[in-house]
């Protein structure tokens, strides 16, 4: 819960503006006072406070002391955004767990709905099992007769679903959390961006994502426990080519003004 230490509370009601839910107002002396109406624990009025009077119970409510961003800092952003690609084939070099770690810890910056951060993580690192789970899938798809692309392309030494020499990140979360799948994709695209910045090529899993609750065998070998669903797969790794020359030709957005 949200407490306030009114002996340092200068009243100057910039918490109770950045609140979401209205739980903060200020009272008759003039000092911010919990109302306790439901709280997201977002933050956001210890991180704004300039007294720092404002604290939550059970853990930390402020993090670092936020640094003006340099000045170059909107070009860098537009030119990873315009530069990121999908990576496919990568180098049999591992990624290393601080780097993966510090992306999937910068993803929780990323926003979410309600401040649930409902997505758990799992790395798949061992080959093993995702030779095991490769196999199971062109299983699947054979038997049902359903994106039989995957078996001609998997023979002729390409595979779609999990690249070469990938490390997958994994992305599950209970089904009934507010908004599983948009946390997962803006948590993953945050992560995407941070991993592209240090040299890591990326891709989506689409169909890892679609084969792996599909298939009983791939949510025992990966431990998803009982109401939980992949809501997102990222497949990551030293991409094992140059950087693309130019940036790929892609369709204008269709944007209507009312
Ligand atoms: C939700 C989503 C699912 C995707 N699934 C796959 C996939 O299963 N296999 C794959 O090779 N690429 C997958 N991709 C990558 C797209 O093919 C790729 O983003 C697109 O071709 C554009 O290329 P770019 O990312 O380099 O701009 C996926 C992308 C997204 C956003
Ligand atoms: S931001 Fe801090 S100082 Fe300002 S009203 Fe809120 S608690 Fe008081
Ligand atoms: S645009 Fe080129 S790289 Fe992309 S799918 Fe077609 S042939 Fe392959």
């Amino acid at each position: 819960m949200i407490f306030i230490d009114s002996s340092k509370c200068t009243g100057c009601g910039q918490c109770t503006r950045v609140c979401p839910f209205t739980v903060l107002r200020l009272n008759q002396e003039g000092k911010a006072e919990n109302t306790g109406k439901k709280c997201i624990a977002c933050m956001h009025c210890a991180a704004i406070c300039p007294a720092e009077a404002i604290t939550y119970d059970s853990r930390p409510a402020v993090a670092e002391k936020t640094q003006p961003l340099p000045e170059d800092c909107s070009t860098t952003v537009k030119q990873l955004i315009y530069q990121r690609r999908s990576y496919r084939r990568f180098l049999k070099k591992k990624v290393p767990g601080d780097i993966l770690r510090a992306a999937l810890d910068a993803a929780e910056n990323a926003p979410s709905a309600k401040n649930e951060h409902p997505v758990r993580w799992i790395i798949l690192e061992s080959e093993e099992i995702r030779q095991c789970i490769m196999d199971w899938i062109l299983e699947y798809c054979r038997e049902n007769q359903v994106s039989m692309e995957l078996i001609s392309e998997y023979a002729n030494g390409n595979n779609p679903v999990m690249g070469e020499n990938a490390v997958i990140i994994i992305g599950i979360c209970r089904r009934n959390s507010i908004n599983p799948a948009q946390d997962t994709a803006i948590a993953l695209t945050s992560a995407e961006l941070l991993l592209q910045a240090e040299g890591i090529g990326t891709c989506w899993g689409g169909y890892l994502t679609r084969f792996l609750n599909l298939i009983p065998e791939c949510r025992m070998v990966l431990e998803i426990p009982e109401g939980y669903e992949v809501y997102g797969t990222l497949l990551a790794g030293y991409p094992d080519r140059q950087n693309y020359r130019y940036l790929p030709a892609r369709k204008k957005a269709e944007i209507k003004i009312i």
